[in-house]
C-alpha cells in the first residue's frame, strides 16, 4: 500500500522508540490491522492481551471502552486512544445510575455488563462479559436469573442458548441492529450456497436465520477452520476485508455496515498519538478499582 507507506514506516519507528505496542480490534481497516498492529482480535482477546503486555505504552486502535479496559488492567502504563470521540452506541445507552436502579429493582440478582460500557458502568456491576464468553459467564454464576446489560439483542441471543433467565436492557449496536432476516433470504437467493455468519449483537431473528453466530474472533476462526467457498459476515465492513486478505480462496459477499466510531481511528492519528502522546486514557482510582474487579472476574471464567 504505497499511499500508506510513510505513515506505516513512521509508526513502526515510533513503536520501537517509545516501547509501544498497538492492540487493534478486528474492525480496524486493513492497513492498520495488517501493517502496524502487534495484536489483533476480538474484545476478549484484546482484554486478555492487555492484561499481559510488557510494553510501556499501549495504543488502542479501537473504541474508547476498549482503551479503558486496557487501562484498567494496566494502571501503571500509558494507554493512548488516537481519537477520544471513538465511542459506541451500546456504551452510550446506559449510565452508572441506570445500573444502580436495576440493582434496586432486582435485589440479589447478579449484574453482568458487556465490556461495551464505560468504566463507571462496569464499576456498578458484578462481572463483565464479551460476545465471546457471554454464555460461559452467565452459566458460571450458578444462579437461575441474571441481569445482562446493556445489549438487548446479545441478551436475547444468549437467553436462547441457556436455561438461565436473563433480564435485559434496551441498548442496541447501531451497526448490527440494521441487519434483517430479509437481508439473509435475499443473499441466499442471489448467492446460492452462501454461508451466513452473524455477530450476536444482531437481532435474534437474524441470528436464527444465520448458519453460525459468534464473536468477531469466532467468525474469523469459522472461516479459517471451515473454508466455506462463499461466505457473508453480518457485521462491520472491515471484518470481511481483514479476513478476506488471509483467505483469497474464499469468496466474501459483502453487504456490511460501517461503524463510524471504529472508523475514527486512522494511520495518521495513530502516528500523531505516538508522536504527541495523546490521548491519554485515565480512569479515577475509585471507579478503576471496582471496574477492574468486574473485568478480572470475567477473565477468570
Ligand atoms: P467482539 O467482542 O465480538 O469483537 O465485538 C466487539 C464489538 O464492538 C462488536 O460490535
Ligand atoms: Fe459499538 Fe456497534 Fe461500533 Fe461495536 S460496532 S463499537 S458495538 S457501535
Amino acid at each position: 500500500w504505497p499511499a500508506f507507506a510513510e505513515d506505516i514506516e513512521a509508526i513502526l519507528a515510533l513503536k520501537r522508540e517509545r516501547n509501544a505496542i498497538i492492540l487493534a480490534h478486528n474492525y480496524q481497516t486493513p492497513e492498520i490491522f495488517h501493517c502496524v498492529a502487534d495484536i489483533v482480535g476480538d474484545s476478549l482477546a484484546l482484554a486478555r492481551t492487555a492484561a499481559t503486555v510488557e510494553a510501556q505504552v499501549i495504543v488502542l486502535a479501537g473504541v474508547h471502552f476498549m482503551a479503558e479496559t486496557a487501562k484498567l488492567l494496566n494502571p501503571g502504563k500509558t494507554v493512548l486512544i488516537p481519537d477520544l470521540s471513538a465511542g459506541c452506541s451500546l456504551a452510550d445507552s446506559i449510565t452508572a445510575e441506570d445500573v444502580r436502579l436495576m440493582r434496586q429493582r432486582y435485589p440479589g440478582v447478579p449484574i453482568i455488563t458487556y465490556v461495551n460500557t464505560s468504566a463507571e458502568v462496569k464499576a456498578e456491576s458484578d462481572i463483565c462479559c464479551t460476545s465471546g464468553n457471554a454464555k460461559a459467564v452467565v452459566e458460571s454464576l450458578g444462579v437461575l436469573r441474571v441481569i445482562m446489560l446493556p445489549d438487548e439483542y446479545l441478551a436475547q441471543n444468549i437467553a436462547a442458548q441457556t436455561d438461565v433467565q436473563i433480564i435485559a436492557w434496551k441498548g442496541r449496536c447501531e451497526v448490527h441492529e440494521r441487519f434483517t432476516p430479509a437481508d439473509i433470504r435475499e443473499l441466499r437467493e442471489s448467492h446460492p450456497g452462501v454461508v451466513v455468519l452473524a455477530h450476536p449483537e444482531c437481532p435474534p431473528d437474524v441470528v436464527a436465520e444465520a448458519d453460525f453466530s459468534g464473536s468477531t474472533a469466532a467468525m474469523s476462526d469459522y472461516v479459517e477452520r471451515q473454508r466455506p467457498p462463499r461466505v457473508v459476515l453480518m457485521t462491520e465492513c472491515s471484518m470481511s476485508d481483514n479476513v478476506a486478505l488471509a483467505h483469497p480462496e474464499v469468496e466474501f459477499i459483502r453487504p456490511c455496515n460501517l461503524c463510524p466510531h471504529m472508523k475514527r481511528i486512522t494511520l495518521a492519528n495513530i502516528r500523531t498519538a505516538l508522536e504527541q502522546n495523546r490521548h491519554v486514557v485515565t480512569v479515577g482510582p475509585e471507579i478503576a478499582g471496582r471496574a477492574r474487579l468486574a473485568v478480572e472476574r470475567m477473565l477468570a471464567v
